[in-house]
């Protein structure tokens, strides 16, 4: 436990020898959203692997770094790429970030990600707003030995995705003309992508999207207060019915199709904070 503190308290003291300004919001850029790290200015980017005690690379990660700097007026902290527990990191290594941003002052994060939308109104290409979720990923990034430090030992989680946030990204998306739904999404631990029956159980459940990765970090952000934003997008469309198959490739090429869209949407709501 004290090695998690100093962890944390490294990594964050490394991080703000780099820092030019208070970092004030905490982006986690996913699948779609990673070109937006181009657009931040007096960009400071650290590579993951030059930063104490975040996991280390794996081949993905090549180029996964952090992005200090501003965008849209707004001094952000932008992970371009994430940790994902499939990749084999512990839950603590992955959400570490999470627990660095808030270190560093950061009250607010806006989480982006892809998924598979299971209900006909949720096609290839849809963007959704992140409602509630249901973790399915057999671990929680909350479980182990416990320190204040953590935040709350039984953290409440009756709103987890801010009504807030998520009602200024409508109002920006209504603007910007860009159609957005709001979706209950369920993580599971992937990487294999889900069976028809396993479809049909998450209808059931109540989900509109699945995918793998946000909830860890969502969980730890609410355990330390933090008020979460998460949008998503359906990258593909998964029906017991007519089940197709899926792969990365059609996942990270209807990505880059929203991804236009996309970050307007994120930067529409950056500005509107
Ligand atoms: N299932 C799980 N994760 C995903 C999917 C999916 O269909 N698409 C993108 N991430």
């Amino acid at each position: 436990m004290i090695k998690y503190k100093q962890q944390i308290t490294q990594a964050a003291d490394f991080i703000s020898r780099h820092i030019g300004r208070d970092p004030q919001i905490g982006i986690v850029l996913g699948t779609g959203l990673g070109p937006l790290a181009e657009e931040i200015k007096n960009a400071r980017a650290i590579p993951y692997g030059e930063i104490p005690n975040f996991p280390e690379s794996t081949v993905k990660f090549h180029n996964g770094r952090l992005v200090l700097g501003d965008l849209v007026g707004k001094s952000v902290f932008a992970m371009q790429g994430r940790f994902h527990y499939y990749e084999g990191y512990p839950m603590r290594s992955i959400t570490l970030p999470v627990r660095v941003m808030h270190r560093l002052g950061i009250k607010t994060l806006i989480l982006s990600n892809a998924a598979g939308g299971i209900r006909q109104r949720t096609p290839a290409g849809t963007i959704a707003l992140i409602r509630d979720h249901i973790n399915l990923m057999g671990n929680n990034p909350l479980i182990g030995p416990y320190d204040e430090f953590l935040g709350e030992r039984f953290p409440d989680m009756s709103q987890p995705y801010s009504k807030r946030l998520r009602d200024i990204a409508k109002d920006v998306a209504a603007e910007l003309d860009i159609p957005v739904i709001e979706a209950v999404y369920a993580a599971v631990s992937g990487p294999s992508y889900e069976t028809a029956a396993e479809i049909r159980m998450l209808q059931t459940l109540g989900v509109d999207a699945v995918g793998m990765s946000v909830v860890p970090e969502v969980l730890v952000a609410r355990q330390l207060g933090m008020e979460v934003l998460t949008v998503t997008v359906i990258t593909d469309q998964a029906l017991p019915d007519k089940m197709l198959p899926v792969s990365h490739e059609e996942v990270s090429n209807v990505a880059d199709q929203v991804g236009p869209d996309f970050r307007r949407l994120v930067k529409g709501v950056l500005k509107a904070l």
